[in-house]
């Protein structure tokens, strides 16, 4: 029929969340308005990303974050949209940003059960230039009771509820799990829906690609030199890996899942705990990244079993394909 080409029964990201939601016990639909109303963000993201050039919407704000970071002015916009749309939701009692140095809390009379901990735009040094930038979000169960406090916020990151990320690629795409598999969806700008086009992604065992910024080789502990240069040179008789690395991680770590291999910010001499941060960009990417059957660990422990101490805290951070995961661990063994 004419209709093949139009799905008449289309998974949105909306109805799939719902389908889940109902399923989860005692629900009461509360996640599901939260994750709207990040998607809400993300859509209006999508929109500032793609007209940034013409809307006089790149280049710096002309401040520095709390973790040092140059702030752009799509940094902002992008955090403004989230914070409102998560606070309108009425499902938060606070929240993590990269661009906050204090816990946000959200005011009485709008709060819920959840936890956001959200990097909202990463990437953005590479704004300027259209190469991918992405946003990344956890969601977690309040534990304080009565006003909420950091504490809600420093949970390790097997407590989470859901994670995320959307990718501003060549396509607008969310990558989400809520802990029963990772899923991907592709924003359909016709219709403003993000339409479900893989279900429980499963990421290959061993790949082909290792993915990190050499330039700090100099400042490496010697497992990381080490084992790239089995990567470059392998006495096995193997074939060497190929390089690839755009400096957003969101864009380097789906291409991880999507094609296998490696993708690493080590500790340096210059950022002894690595650059990336734990509560919002850790965390969430290693429960997706295990979701979809990989692995991901600081090089002494599992992403997901840190217990975070401060709220913008740094942890090495090596993640993809068990094999290659297992091999670089290899390396940190024989080179302690
Ligand atoms: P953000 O833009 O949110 O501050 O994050 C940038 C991060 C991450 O996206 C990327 O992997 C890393 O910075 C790149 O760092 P280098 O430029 O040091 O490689
Ligand atoms: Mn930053
Ligand atoms: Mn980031
Ligand atoms: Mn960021």
């Amino acid at each position: 029929s004419d209709q093949s080409a139009f799905d008449t029964d289309v998974w949105t990201l909306t109805r799939f969340v719902i389908e889940t939601g109902r399923q989860a016990k005692g629900a009461t639909g509360e996640l599901t308005q939260l994750i709207n109303a990040m998607l809400t963000a993300i859509k209006a993201i999508s929109s500032a990303v793609r007209k940034a050039g013409l809307a006089h919407l790149q280049g710096l704000a002309g401040s520095v974050n709390v973790t040092g970071d140059d702030v752009k002015k799509l940094d902002i916009l992008s955090n403004d949209l989230v914070i409102n749309m998560l606070r309108a939701s009425y499902s938060t009692c606070c929240m993590v940003s990269e661009e906050n140095k204090e816990l946000i809390v959200t005011p009485k009379d709008k709060r819920g059960k959840y936890v956001v901990c959200f990097d909202p735009l990463d990437g953005s040094s590479n704004i300027d230039c259209l190469a991918s930038i992405g946003t990344i979000f956890a969601i977690y169960k309040r534990v304080t009771e009565a006003e909420p406090t950091e504490e809600d916020a420093l949970q390790p990151g097997r407590n989470i509820v859901c994670a995320g990320y959307a990718l501003y690629g060549s396509a607008t795409l969310v990558a989400l799990s809520t802990g029963a598999g990772l899923n991907f969806f592709m924003l359909d700008p016709a219709v403003g829906e993000f339409i479900l086009t893989e279900r429980n992604v499963r990421m290959k065992p061993k790949g082909k690609v290792y993915s990190l910024n050499e330039g700090y080789a100099k400042y490496f502990h010697p497992s990381i030199n080490e084992y790239l240069k089995h990567k470059k040179y392998p006495e096995d008789g193997s074939s060497p890996y190929g390089a690839r690395y755009v400096g957003s991680m969101v864009s380097d770590v789906h291409r991880t899942i999507a094609y296998g291999g490696i993708f690493m910010y080590p500790a340096n001499e210059k950022s002894p705990k690595g650059k990336l941060r734990l509560l919002y960009e850790c965390n969430p990417i290693a429960f997706l990244i295990e979701q979809a059957g990989g692995l991901a660990t600081t090089g002494s422990q599992r992403v997901l079993d840190v217990q975070p101490e401060t709220l913008h805290q740094r942890v090495p951070f090596v993640v993809g394909s068990t094999d290659d995961v297992n091999e670089y661990l290899s390396f940190v063994q024989k080179y302690p």
